[in-house]
């Protein structure tokens, strides 16, 4: 499977996490997802090893999770701490793979490679990104029957912008003087989007005097392997970005396997806060931009791509493709690495 293991992947939001477990297939594993009484976020894997029921069918009980089917139960590092047959002896075997978690930002991240690396690598942290909890915040997901690195391309080019979403989020004649710039260090890619002197995008329409142009930027950050940053917004022309109306985004990709993606978004704003109404417009108008708009594209497009390597293809290249590129080889350098160090810890 060309994914990358060892990285923090988006498991699930905070806020539908709880003692009710619930199925989630992450890079091909069927997980099971819970919240122990005590709070701790929970990630094993959903094949009970007796019988291989679905855990997820199962029932929270304090820390542990208890089979449907014949009441083993496991706890949170995936042991079976209780059988009710027999002498109650716990077989030794009887355990299920566990999923380290990281839970921040109202978001619970699992990693799904070598256990030993997950704790050296930190999870992404959105503290600062989101404001501290000053800012408005709304969420989304979606899933998109495509390989991720498809809906990577599309997140770190946003050329699309003004023929994808010409009445949504970009006006249709900001591609003339569209300014675009990438930066790379380490393994994380900036693609910067900035659009002098414009007409006001939809999204900001109602917060703003249309009748003025603006200064527009759509900036983005990505840290392998599907973790973005997306800082848009719009200033008076030569404006200071805090100024402006802002809306600080975060996308965050989970491949359910190869050919199928979990999209998750939250959006925080800087601008009427406290408004639960312009709150609950966004998140419809970007959940339908990037459903009803993005999502189709992406999928028609992986349609014809199939499992080929995008530069296999020989794509024709534009000056917005620089930064998906750099992604699509530092995704693959790190694939080759997972599989060297797999290798020689087969031989070994
Ligand atoms: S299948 Fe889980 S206890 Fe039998
Ligand atoms: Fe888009």
């Amino acid at each position: 499977m060309n994914l990358v293991r060892n990285g923090w992947y988006v498991a699930i939001l905070s806020d539908r996490l709880s003692t009710t477990p619930v199925p989630q297939t992450m890079l091909g594993d069927p997980m099971v997802l819970y919240r122990t009484t005590s709070g701790e976020a929970v990630a094993l894997s959903d094949r009970c090893p007796h019988r291989f029921a679905p855990l997820h069918k199962g029932t929270v009980k304090g820390d542990h999770i208890e089979c449907p089917y014949h009441g083993l139960q496991f706890n949170a590092s995936g042991a079976c701490a209780f059988n009710p047959h027999g002498d109650h002896k716990v077989p030794q075997a009887a355990r299920v793979r566990h999923y380290p978690t990281v839970e921040r930002d109202g978001i619970v991240w699992a990693w799904m490679g070598d256990p030993e690396l997950a704790a050296a690598t930190p999870a992404p942290d959105f503290g600062e990104f989101f404001g501290a909890g000053r800012w408005a915040l709304v969420s989304g997901d979606f899933e998109i029957n495509a390989h991720y690195e498809t809906a990577l391309d599309n997140l770190l080019d946003l050329s699309h912008a003004p023929f994808l979403h010409p009445t949504t989020l970009a006006t249709a004649d900001s591609v003339n003087n569209l300014r675009f710039e990438m930066k790379q260090q380490g393994n994380t890619v900036w693609a910067y989007h900035y659009v002098p002197d414009t007409a006001v995008t939809p999204q900001f329409a109602a917060f703003r005097d249309t009748s003025r142009p603006c200064d527009f930027h759509a900036h983005i950050r990505w840290d392998p392997p599907g973790t973005l940053q997306l800082d848009v917004g719009v200033t008076d022309v030569g404006g200071r970005d805090e100024d402006g109306q802002l809306i600080h985004m975060a996308h965050l990709l989970t491949p359910i396997d190869s050919t199928r993606t979990r999209y998750t978004w939250l959006a925080a704003r800087n601008f009427v806060t406290d408004n639960a109404e312009v709150s609950k417009v966004m998140q419809q108008q970007v959940q339908m931009a990037f459903t009803e708009e993005d999502e189709p594209m992406i999928e028609a497009v992986w349609q014809y791509m199939g499992t080929s390597d995008l530069l296999s293809l020989a794509p024709v290249l534009l000056p917005g493709d620089a930064a998906g590129v750099r992604a699509r080889r530092i995704l693959a350098q790190l694939r080759a690495t997972e599989a060297a160090t797999t290798a020689q810890k087969t031989v070994a």
